[in-house]
């Protein structure tokens, strides 16, 4: 056999697939080693042992250059034909959170009618969180059961630090900030609070809107509500004050929006195309809804803002007035969708988080 050419062609494989063609046919049952070794019958018996270890070299050596050249394009080159122009694997994209969504959609709603976003500190001290809003220091609000109070140094004037229970922290300082009226504030930020219950989480989200200029009534008030549960409740949604206490406003209220369920109390004079699913659709008569039991459902807190609350805040209380409001993210969130379980929001189940 020429040596020379199966050197040539051994070391001219590209590939793995064209190797172990030459492996079959070098090596292989009809290969050139078995034809060479069949041929010893014709060779004279004193030249046979010569001949059968030549053709044994010959065959050790071809199996020698094969392994070695398996080596080098075993690395230079895949066998598998790898296309460079197609597109990629598209991996499942993640989504923003259900709450982040909510926060987007608020802040957009606030945003059209000139409210400002802030984001005021989660961990402050009792000034913000409770001095400044007109709360003395024997309010109940201000125990350890309602608020969680860090294991630090008290300030000599601001008092222990604590972790923000509402967003209403923000209120003084957005006055000081902004000093001169008119102020239009949506302060969306972490809140705490030691509960832990399907309604209530140990940390959750409000959004507070303040309103401070000349002139400010509850119509305005009332106006802001409105406005707010026809574009994030849907068309239709109305709001009622109830009368309430805070130590921050006076006089004080609780917000309900109509129970976009059965359609609130009023539901003969809503218009029921605007309703999201009808009475009947989720099992519950407009008489008796099982989800507001009485056409009501409680957004949260909102008020004129204390006199106190004001001076505090560097602002002239016989010139300007104002309101404030502060309503639960996962709250709403739960309004709208009808979630009857807050906890779900930070239990990480990507089954139900992928549903927004
Ligand atoms: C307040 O926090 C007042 N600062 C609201 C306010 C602001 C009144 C400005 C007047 C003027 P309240 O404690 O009711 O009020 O809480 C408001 C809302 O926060 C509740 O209606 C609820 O939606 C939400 N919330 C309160 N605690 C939790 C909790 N642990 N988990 C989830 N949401 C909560």
């Amino acid at each position: 056999m020429d040596s020379k050419k199966y050197k040539v062609e051994i070391n001219s494989a590209k590939n793995l697939v064209e190797l172990s063609k030459l492996e079959i046919k070098y090596l292989g049952r009809n290969g050139l080693i078995n034809e060479l070794l069949s041929k010893i019958k014709d060779i004279p018996n004193e030249e046979k042992r010569e001949y059968g270890q030549k053709v044994n070299e010959l065959k050790t050596e071809i199996k020698k250059y094969i392994e070695i050249r398996k080596l080098v394009v075993g690395k230079e080159k895949s066998d598998v034909f790898f296309d460079k122009t197609m597109p990629g694997k598209a991996y499942p994209k993640g989504s923003l959170h259900i709450v982040s969504l909510a926060i987007e959609e608020i802040t957009k709603i606030f945003e059209k009618i000139g409210f400002i976003r802030v984001s005021y500190p989660e961990v402050d001290w009792e000034y913000g969180a409770f001095e400044s809003l007109n709360m003395p220091a024997n309010h109940p609000a201000r125990d350890d059961v309602e608020t969680s109070f860090i294991d630090a140094p008290a300030h000599q004037k601001l008092g222990k630090m604590v972790l923000t229970p509402h967003t209403s922290n923000g209120q003084n300082r957005e006055m000081k900030r902004v000093g001169k009226p008119p102020i239009r504030m949506i302060n969306i930020s972490k809140c705490y609070r030691p509960n832990w219950d399907a309604t209530h989480t140990p940390m959750f989200h409000q959004f507070e809107g303040l309103c401070v200029d000349k002139d400010i009534t509850i119509a305005n008030l009332k106006g802001t509500l409105d406005y707010f549960a026809e574009k994030y409740f849907g068309q239709g949604t109305k709001t009622r004050l109830r009368p309430h206490h805070f130590q921050f406003t006076e006089p004080s209220f609780e917000v309900d929006i109509s129970c976009n369920v059965c359609g609130g109390p009023s539901a003969r004079s809503l218009d029921a195309s605007s309703l999201r699913m009808t009475p009947t659709d989720v099992g519950v008569s407009t008489k008796k809804c099982k989800v507001c039991k009485s056409g009501w459902l409680e957004l949260g807190g909102t008020g004129m803002v204390h006199p106190n609350v004001l001076k505090e805040g560097g602002i002239d209380s016989e010139k300007y007035s104002g309101w404030a409001f502060g309503f639960g993210i996962e709250r709403v969130i739960m309004m709208k969708y009808r979630l009857d379980d807050i906890r779900n929001y930070y239990g990480g189940d990507i089954r139900f988080l992928e549903q927004f």
